[in-house]
Parts: C-alpha cells; structure tokens; sequence
C-alpha cells in the first residue's frame, strides 16, 4: 500500500486521497476551515497549507514539491513517499498569517455566542493562533440576519469559508446562499424575497465551523459544555438516519446528524431534526390508569398489571382471542417481547403490525440526482422507523400475522362479528394516530392501551399504560434500507412512564407470580454505563427483569433461528468518546 510521512508520522492510504483527508483518517493534526468531507474542495481558507517534499521521479531523491511553495493538502492529492509538513516554520508562519487575517474583523463575543466550546476558530486561535491581536483599526461591522425559518446568520462572526454556500449548491441543490460583495465587505446573503427553507435547511449551522450561521431553536438554550451525547437513530421516519441526541438534566436540547456513509451521509432532515419535541409534551402520559365505573382513574403499577392480565384471561375465557397491535415505532426488542407475552396470555393470539404512517413521495437531494449517486441523501416518505423490524420478528411467531389492515378486520372492522375478545394496542406515534375504524372496531372488547400522549383511545382503553418515547430507552430499529442498527438511551423516561419492553417484562412476573415491590414507585439510580443498558435515574421500579436491550437481542437470536441476524447483524452505536479536557478540574 502507498505510503506518505506527515510531521514525521507514515501513513498508508488508497490512492485518489488528498494529503488532508489521509492526515484526518490517521489523527495527524492539519488544521482545515473550508475542506468538508461530505462537499466539493475549494481550498480558499488557505490555513491547511503545508511544506510537501516528494522523491524525484529520476533520482528517487526527496525534494521539495512544486518548486518548495506551501500547498493546500485538502486538495493536493498525496502520491507514495511524500514527506508532508505541517508543523514547519514556514507552515507554521502561514497558520499564524491566516488566523490573524481571520480575527481581524471577527467581533471577541465568545462569551455570548452559542459555538463558543465547539467553535474551530476558538480553538485554532488557541492552537495556531498569536495570541494577541495587533490590529488597531476599527473592525468592520456586519448585519445579523434572518435567513431562513431554522436559521440566523451573524455575518460579522463568518470566515467566508463557503461550506454553507456550497451545501446548498450541491446537497440540498436549493442554492439559497451565495456569497455578496468583495474583500472585507463580503458577506453570506440570500437573494431577496428567497429565503433559506428547504428540507435539509438547518445542516448548514453544522457545518458552519464557526458561529455565524445558529440554529434558533437552540439559540441561547444551553452552553455546549453542559450537554452530554447519545448516540441514536431517527426515531420518527424510515431512514434509520444516524443521530446525537445531545441533552443534560433530563432534556433533549438537540439532535445532530452523527456521519454514516452508507445512511444519512452527514446530514439529515429538519423534520428529524425538530421531530422530537413531543418527548417533553405536556401531553405526555405518566401514570398508568384503569377504568373505575367507566371512568379512566390513575392508579398504581400492581393494580393496573392485575386488571391488564384478569381483564384479558376473562375476555378470552369462551374461546375468544386476544389481538396485539404492535407499533412500527416501537424497537424490534420491544416488538419481540410484547409478542412473546401475547402467545403466553392466549397461544392463538393476533399478532399484528400497527399503522405505518407516509406522507408525500420519497424526495431525492439534489433534485434529479439518482438514488445510487453516493452523494444524493434521500428523505422518506415513510413516518416510523422500525415497520420492517417489527414484521420481521412477528414473522418469526408464525400463527396468525397481520398488517393493520388485517388487523382490523379479525377485530371485525366491516362484519361485525369477530372472534377477537380483548386487544392490546400500542402506539407512540408522534402525534394523533388512532383511526375511526379502529376506535369502532373496539366496541365490546377489552381494551388495554400502551402509549406515550394522551389521545381519545385513551378513554375507550380499559387500562392505559404510560410509553416510552425512543430517546428514552436503548433498541434496534430497522430502516428502509433493511440495515439494523441499536440506539442508546438517552434521558430517563418521564415520571412514572416505562419503556414498552419493560411494561412487557413486567406484566411476565406478574404472571409468574413474582412478588410485589413494596412501594410501586419510588426513585432509584441504575447504572449509568453505557451499552444497551437502560441508563440514568429510573424513577418507576420494574417488577420484571430490567429491560435490557442487549440480553433480549440474544434471546432473539437463540429462541428463533429466523432473528439469529440479532446476534451478529446489528450496526452497535459507536462508544462515548473519550473526554478531551484542556484544563484540569479543580474541586473548590
Ligand atoms: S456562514 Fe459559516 S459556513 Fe457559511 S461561509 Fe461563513 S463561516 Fe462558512
Ligand atoms: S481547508 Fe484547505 S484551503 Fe481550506
């Protein structure tokens, strides 16, 4: 394999590669503003510049490269023995010239501005910056502007490095952005009257090395420094798009595309983006509840799981079954133990995929671009994330399996008659899902409901048991591509609400006869490691087994030979990075 040496460091890499993206995929530090690995290269920041020297193709002597002049190693393209500086003085000197220029209009407001801790232009002033500023002029001064419905632009803090520019240009292909004016009155504008707002808008505050482009959903929510990171999958649309669920104290504060090559690319949507404010809705269910003379009464765990497991054993005591809808947003895992807890409760259950929500047609970026481009990002039409999931490991039950519309038709939707004498149904969907079809086909039935927001099924359900949302709970979901890929959890779920799967295990022991927590709700801390285990503070006590997305995956794979791709065949989140502290931590 060809190799080249950079700061004394030999590095092999494919050749095609630039000499930066060999030094990113090896470590080796070369600082870069406008190179992106998910754009077309215009070297015009001009701080990656090195002093490259190459053997001399006559003598196989080591020479300075093109006459010894600095060259931009984001887009000089690396060939084998190469010795590439980037820690020379003269490269050195050019760093420290390009941070100066870059800092002389930049306005000192770190303090205030939202990328502080995450800035690249803090950071390399600290790294290859002087220092102090010898500029004595007035800076030049530029507007703050309302760009688009996600985004403000803080021109006066931009570097002109045109990533947002060209992400427009060549990602989303809406082309909004452009570049206004010469020399140090440049600026990042949109045409009049044409403002930022496509699907992908917000990818460009991500990009943004700096903070000129913010999100204003975030805007002045939290230091960055609070947040802590989980990684996750979209939770709300079929394309299994790779995520940071970045919170503290319990709170989502936001979601970032976390890079895979074969999903989102670097990017995602803004309806994956923004889709989670529901996990905090003041709708969200807390408390299980039962029905006390027809009317839905909050009480305690013990009491709703003894009405879930007497209700169903007495409606389908005369030969009637019992039918479990099981949500395409719920993870494989929780797919798996609802189901085995159905043909437990009656071995003739039907098990039954819940309704899979589309909207619109599949979109491609840029448009006209072919799915196959590796560059093109696909938005789907498909608004749950694990319907194949949660097929296939009904498929693996055998028996009676439905789609939803099968579903609906065993509770006798159109007949009248049906043989079905209690259903449980589970849902959180983001917002109102429960059709009328379904509402009437309940009539006469024992209803037991498993949810997350409070919707009008609530009040025909015999028993309500409060859901997780999927940043609340670890699992597997399945994408429209059919890759399976586990998420982590990352805040507790909300008061007394349980994950879906840990409601399933629960409702196991009691059926086992396990005995009774005394206090069925009291606050206790569960490990806080992270690898599919439920983390953080768990305020509702599991009478099962804890819910541990991990050990039901195995027991997938060994009880069923058709899920035994659950042992082997799931993409794993990537582990916490590791803390990169610059200060010691001083205990006061
Ligand atoms: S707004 Fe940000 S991404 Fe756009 S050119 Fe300026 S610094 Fe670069
Ligand atoms: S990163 Fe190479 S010139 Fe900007």
């Amino acid at each position: 394999m060809p190799s080249i040496t950079i700061n004394g460091r030999k590095c092999e890499f494919t050749p095609g590669q630039t000499i930066l993206q060999i030094a990113n995929a090896n470590g080796a530090d070369i600082p870069q503003y406008c190179y992106h690995d998910g754009l077309s290269i215009v070297a015009s920041c001009r701080i990656c510049l090195c002093e490259v020297h190459a053997p001399n193709p006559k003598t196989g002597a080591i020479e300075p490269f093109m006459g010894g002049k600095l060259l931009p190693s984001c887009q000089q393209t690396a060939s084998d023995g190469m010795v590439v500086y980037s820690d020379s003085p003269k490269a050195v000197a050019n760093q420290k010239g390009v941070m100066e220029f870059l800092l002389i209009n930049h306005p000192l407001d770190c303090p205030v501005c939202d990328q502080s801790g995450e800035c690249f232009l803090q950071d390399y002033s600290y790294a290859y910056g002087r220092g102090v500023s010898r500029f004595q002029e007035d800076k030049v001064k530029q507007p703050k502007k309302d760009v688009g419905p996600h985004v403000f632009l803080y021109s006066d803090r931009c570097i002109m490095c045109t990533r947002c520019v060209r992400f427009t240009r060549e990602v989303s292909g809406t082309a909004e952005l452009m570049v206004m004016g010469r020399g140090n009155k440049e600026e990042i504008d949109v045409f009049p009257g044409v403002p930022l707002d496509n699907e992908l808008s917000a990818n460009v505050v991500d990009i943004c090395p700096v903070g000129a482009l913010l999100d204003k959903d975030f805007l002045f929510t939290q230091r960055v420094w609070f947040l802590r990171e989980a990684p996750s999958i979209d939770g709300l649309t079929a394309s299994g798009d790779n995520l940071w669920v970045h919170h503290n104290e319990g709170k989502v504060y936001r979601v970032k595309p976390r890079p895979n090559a074969r999903v989102n690319k670097f990017w995602i949507t803004d309806e994956v983006r923004y889709g989670w404010k529901f996990v905090h809705s003041d709708d969200r269910l807390r408390q299980p509840t039962r029905k006390q003379f027809g009317t839905p009464v909050t009480c305690d765990y013990a009491k709703a799981y003894d009405d879930v497991i007497e209700g169903i054993r007495k409606a389908t005591a005369h030969g009637k079954r019992l039918a479990v809808m099981i949500s395409p947003m719920l993870s494989c895992e929780e797919a798996y133990l609802l189901a085995k807890l159905a043909r437990r409760l009656d071995p003739r259950a039907v098990l039954a995929l819940g309704p899979v929500p589309t909207h619109g047609q599949d979109k491609i970026f840029p448009a006209g671009a072919s799915e196959t481009d590796p560059k093109a990002f696909k938005m789907y039409a498909e608004k749950a994330p694990n319907a194949r999931g949660v097929r296939r490991v009904l498929g693996a039950f055998g028996g009676q399996i439905e789609e939803y519309d099968g579903f609906l038709k065993a509770l006798g939707k159109g007949l009248g008659a049906s043989d079905v004498g209690a259903v449980i149904a589970t849902g959180n969907y983001p917002s109102e899902w429960a059709t009328d079809d379904l509402t009437t086909s309940l009539g006469g039935k024992f209803v037991v409901l498993l949810d997350t927001l409070v919707n009008p099924l609530c009040d025909r359900a015999d028993v309500v048991l409060p859901g997780a949302t999927w940043v609340e709970k670890s699992g597997t979901f399945e994408n429209a591509k059919s890759m399976l890929q586990a998420f982590e959890q990352a805040i507790p779920v909300v008061e007394a609400a349980k994950s879906e799967g840990q409601l399933a295990l629960d409702l196991w022991a009691v059926l086992d006869g396990r005995e009774m927590p005394g206090e069925a709700v009291r606050p206790m801390m569960l490990e806080t490691t992270r690898g599919q285990v439920a983390a953080g503070v768990q305020v509702a006590v599991p009478f099962g087994t804890i819910f541990n997305a991990a050990d039901v995956r195995r027991e997938m794979a060994r009880t069923y030979p058709a899920l035994s791709v659950f042992e082997s065949g799931v993409s794993m989140p990537p582990s916490e990075p590791s803390p990169q502290t610059d200060m010691a931590m001083v205990e006061l």
